[in-house]
């Protein structure tokens, strides 16, 4: 797996209904580029990835590949396909999509447009180092509750054992295939989640606080900000 090839598969077609910006949230802007262009744009910075696959929301393949195509250098290849009504059916048609020739996948949310190139570089090099299933991680800051139907809480997990995973998470692509065409009744909410129901495991590498997944109003604040800051340090450089 050493010298395997990486593909990335980025699912961008939700329609953000939480963050309520009444577009499909990939191609809404901050800091002066759509959410994908800057996921796009820090999987390719990394140098790991000669593949991507993006799923759109139906009906804007077209104008998903014009906002990529520019992040996109000409030694990667790139495609776009229509996303699911799942994100868990668009990373399957992703995946369909994806060449023959790659043997390593992420997967990365178009929503953590912010997760740093190393991050990427990172996740791809525990998969060819041998771990067939790597999701980043973050220890748990605040304390969760198990709720019952009526909001009752039913038990308060040890939180040392949590971690709040994110993206991109690094696979196999045998493996992410086979749990994909295994899924069955509940969609799961990331690729991990299908691979623990095959029973095998899933490894943990150290996340990083800016994936965070902009999903609610607040997030887009913390975004502008994020990118403004990188933009000062860029400046000073
Ligand atoms: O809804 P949530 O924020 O968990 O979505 C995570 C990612 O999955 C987003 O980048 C979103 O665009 C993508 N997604 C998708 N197809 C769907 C729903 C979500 O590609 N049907």
């Amino acid at each position: 797996m050493r010298n395997a090839m990486v593909g990335l598969i980025v699912p961008a077609a939700g329609m953000g209904v939480r963050l309520g910006v009444g577009m499909p949230k990939a191609l809404y802007t901050v800091g002066g580029q759509t959410l994908l262009s800057h996921a796009v744009r820090a999987a390719v910075e990394s140098g790991v990835v000669s593949a991507i696959v993006v799923a759109a929301p139906p009906g804007l393949a077209t104008r998903v590949l014009e906002f990529v195509q520019p992040e996109i250098p000409a030694d990667v290849l790139v495609r776009v396909v229509d996303g699911g009504v799942s994100r868990q059916s668009s990373v399957r048609a992703a995946l369909t999509a994806m060449s023959s020739d790659i043997d390593v996948v992420l997967v990365h949310d178009a929503a953590r447009c912010l997760a740093p190139p190393r991050l990427f570089a990172e996740v791809a090099a525990a998969v060819q180092a041998g771990r067939a299933a790597v999701v980043p991680g973050l220890e748990v800051v605040d304390t969760l509750k198990q709720v019952d139907r009526r909001g009752s809480v039913v038990d308060t997990p040890d939180r040392t054992v949590l971690r709040a995973v994110q993206t991109p998470q690094g696979f196999r692509r045998g493996l992410l295939q086979r749990a994909h065409d295994a899924a069955t009744g509940d969609e799961a909410t990331d690729d991990a989640g299908l691979v623990e129901r095959l029973g095998q495991p899933v490894y943990v590498v150290p996340g990083d606080e800016s994936a965070f997944k902009v999903t609610r109003p607040l997030d887009l604040l913390l975004a502008e900000a994020l990118l403004a800051a990188r933009a000062a340090d860029e400046g000073h450089r």
